[in-house]
């Protein structure tokens, strides 16, 4: 049997999320985990906060904390809303985590033993009176170019060049606008990437075809271009500390520069993706506690992370467009590099020799946009994550977002589509065939699924072509095409409510009730199929579907075939739950329209 490792790409600590990145990271995640799982596949979905980094000094900085204190208290933020969206992780962890402290600098040691990693004099702008140096975009000035005075030290905002910091002119802090600044050479480690172009090279090209187009020419994008070796540290306090003194020569006989490198931190784009492994670490060492040890054995993370331990598990990741080249060049670098010095090295834990498993099945996104434009924490554009719970339960946007997943193009989010495409797939054609067929059931029916009465033409029909499209619908799940998905999921909805029209058992009733009940029986069994199919996509009115007609939640994902829909016991009970979605009203789009912003906007 084979297992399912997801991960969605970790969201920063740093704010809270907006739709778009529900859309093209976590929620298609938290859809194939909960798909794997009532399959009966042994699945773990893991996900945590992305947390180093200048960004986050600063931003705790201005809510006057430390970066500690501001990422704990960001973390219960984002975990909480998590949570209320249904995301089922197995566990949300932090990439601060001692864990990911560990994993992080024993990487780097192995990297630098093994010859992969360079030391290199660089120029750093220093700020006197902040007392620090200060990254490219964190140095403010005059384009040389166009004269815009607010351009940033990486690029120009105005006419989009690309800039050096030392080629601003005035340029200044931004952390406290000081003009008291300069130039210093610093060390800094380099990642050896071009080592590994050709082993990149051959593994994305064996994935042209089943990866999606967008991340395998991504990727093929940045190898044809050349890879450049890659800085991995930063002059930054907030960080996982470059513990060069723990480290042994490299090939050369060198030993890394101890002295200039005290103080750094590896760059947060090197520790985040190692945080995968580190969050299924302490995803192992919280059941360990949980089951009264003191800690998790190496195995029981490494399992699903090492050769031959992990051979049966298929790794998955979810992520945006932005992060593919970081997932399909930088991290496979690290993980490559690692596995070079292990391999019969036994260098690391009880489980050495074993590689580390690089990704499987790779599902990059493009962007949802909100009218067209991009979504803006400072200019309070667009919809999220904990605006979208005052306004709506979180099903209603798991649902528009997973029908309109930007998996193709990019999508756009508006007020005006989301009302009718809600009001139509979850009040008109879900909520209603719900609703109609337990309320009968209730008065007609005394209640319970009715017994007796034979199949006829209409229902081994109807069995037929919901058997096809479940087919369908299984297969856009393996392959995650999950727009397509919901399609799928939406034509045997409409499949059940043209049986129950045809069947009009509510007609039926007072001439034949016998046939009548075969229709309830099997308009009450589609209920239960509904549950089944929705949980994925909907959860929490999933499970109160299933509640309307006793059938297990989370349930199973059918296999089709005979007897799908002959699942419920005759007597069974059954209740009408309330009214599952109500329709979002004209009145209320205005309103939003004018909160979050309109096309205008
Ligand atoms: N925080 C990054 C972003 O939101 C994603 C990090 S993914 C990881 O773009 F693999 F590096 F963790
Ligand atoms: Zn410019």
């Amino acid at each position: 049997m084979s297992r399912t490792l997801i991960t969605s790409a970790l969201p920063y600590i740093n704010g809270i999320k907006h739709l778009g990145t529900l859309a093209g990271s976590m929620l298609p995640a938290d859809v194939y985990a909960r798909f794997k799982r009532a399959q009966g596949i042994e699945t773990l979905y893991l996900c945590a906060t992305d947390e180093h980094g200048t960004t986050t000094e600063l931003a705790a900085a201005e809510a006057g904390l430390d970066p500690a204190t501001f990422c704990e208290r960001a973390h219960k933020v984002q975990h909480d809303l998590g949570r209320r969206f249904g995301l089922s992780w197995d566990h949300f962890g932090r990439s601060s985590s001692p864990q990911n402290h560990r994993l992080t600098q024993q990487f780097a040691r192995q990297l630098w033993e093994a010859g992969f990693i360079e030391e290199r004099v660089t120029q750093q702008v220093y700020s006197n009176t902040d007392r620090r140096f200060l990254p490219d975009r964190y140095v403010i000035g005059t384009c040389p170019h166009c004269g815009y005075e607010a351009a940033r030290g990486d690029q120009c905002e105005n006419c989009t060049r690309v800039l050096d910091p030392t080629d601003l002119i005035n340029p200044r802090s931004a952390v406290s606008g000081s003009t008291d600044i300069e130039v210093r050479s610093s060390k800094h480690l380099f990642l050896r990437q071009s080592v590994f172009s050709d082993k990149l090279r051959g593994w994305i090209d064996a994935k042209k075809g089943q990866w999606p187009l967008i991340v395998t020419s991504t990727a093929l994008k940045w190898l044809d271009e050349g890879l450049q070796d890659r800085g991995i540290t930063r002059d930054v306090a907030w960080g996982v500390p470059v513990n060069a003194d723990a480290w042994g020569p490299n090939p050369d006989g060198q030993r890394p520069d101890v002295e200039g490198l005290a103080g750094k931190v590896f760059y947060v784009w090197f520790d985040a993706p190692i945080e995968y492994i580190g969050v299924t670490w302490e995803w192992a060492d919280a059941r360990a506690v949980a089951a009264g040890r003191t800690a998790a054995d190496d195995q029981d993370w490494e399992r699903w992370w090492r050769l031959p331990l992990a051979a049966d598990v298929t790794y998955s990741e979810f992520m945006g467009k932005d992060n593919i080249p970081f997932h399909t060049v930088g991290f496979p670098t690290t993980l490559l590099g690692v596995n070079e010095k292990t391999d019969g090295k036994g260098v690391w834990s009880p489980a050495s020799n074993a590689p580390w498993k690089l990704v499987d099945e790779l599902k990059g996104f493009n962007y949802l946009d909100y009218y067209g434009g991009k979504f803006s924490t400072s200019q309070g554009r667009g919809v999220f994550m904990d605006q979208a719970l005052e306004l709506l339960p979180a099903d209603y946007w798991r649902w528009w977002i997973t029908a309109n997943s930007p998996e193709t193009s990019d999508a756009t989010f508006t007020w005006e589509q989301f009302q009718a495409q809600v009001n139509a797939d979850l009040a008109d054609v879900l909520g209603n065939f719900v609703n109609r067929i337990c309320k009968f059931a209730e008065t007609r029916f005394d209640a319970a699924v009715p017994a007796g009465g034979e199949w006829g033409e209409l229902e081994r029909k109807l069995a037929a072509d919901v058997d096809a499209k479940l087919a369908e619908l299984t297969g856009f799940m393996e392959g995650r095409e999950f727009r397509k998905a919901t399609t799928a999921l939406r034509q045997i909805w409409v499949l059940g409510n043209g049986y129950l029209t045809e069947a009009a058992p509510w007609t039926a009733f007072k001439a034949d009730p016998q046939r009548a009940g075969v229709a309830v029986r099997v308009g009450l069994n589609l209920v239960a199929l509904f549950a089944a199919l929705a949980e994925p996509f909907i959860p929490f009115t999933a499970e109160k579907i299933a509640g309307a007609v006793g059938a297990p939640f989370p349930g199973r994902w059918p296999a089709g075939g005979v007897g799908l829909l002959d699942q419920l016991a005759p007597g069974q009970a059954v209740r009408a739950p309330e009214v599952l979605f109500r329709k979002v009203e004209d009145a209320q789009v205005a309103e939003w329209r004018e909160r979050f912003g309109g096309p205008e906007a």
